[in-house]
């Protein structure tokens, strides 16, 4: 059965004769990879992806229900390298299997502006992140990449604004 998706952009023709969930079209006929399935019921976070903006599980996604832009983790590379440069340099991830996820949920976490007290804001994305499961690197460096660049991003825009 046809449908379309619109994916980082581009509109795809997919097939989703049997109901496969967005993670499974998205890996299997569309080749984008970055999004893992590891539990692959709703509760790691692993196969995040956005959907209208939104940091969705794809695994427990049809793809049939999908009527909204999906962003995948390989068409923000643009806009999420200031954060996986921090999380390469503070060792934010160590196996990364969970880092496609977390990184396509902070995106969408940045976009929305987060709160200027630091301890509210660390709060705020550990709060917001803990759909996303690691098992390796214990939060902290996570949690302080996405308050790094929400500081620089904001100190850029009131260069700019200047
Ligand atoms: S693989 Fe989708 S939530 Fe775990
Ligand atoms: S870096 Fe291994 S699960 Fe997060």
């Amino acid at each position: 059965m046809p449908h379309t998706l619109v994916v980082d952009g581009r509109p795809r023709e997919v097939d989703v004769s049997g109901l496969p969930s967005l993670a499974t079209v998205l890996r299997d006929q569309l080749q984008l990879t970055a999004a893992k399935i590891a539990c692959g019921r709703g509760e790691c976070g692993a196969c995040t992806v956005l959907v209208g903006g939104r940091p969705t599980m794809s695994c427990i996604t049809p793809a049939v229900l999908v009527h909204e832009p999906v962003e995948t983790s390989e068409g923000l590379a643009e806009e999420s390298r200031d954060l996986r440069e921090h999380f390469a340099d503070t060792g934010a991830f160590q196996c990364g299997f969970c880092t496609p996820g977390q990184v396509v949920h902070a995106c969408a976490l940045l976009r929305t502006g987060l709160p200027d007290d630091d301890g509210a804001r660390r709060e705020h994305v550990r709060h917001a992140l803990s759909g996303n499961i690691c098992r390796c690197t214990g939060y902290q460096a996570i949690v302080s990449s996405v308050c790094a660049v929400a500081d620089e991003r904001a100190e850029r825009a009131t260069e700019v604004a200047s």
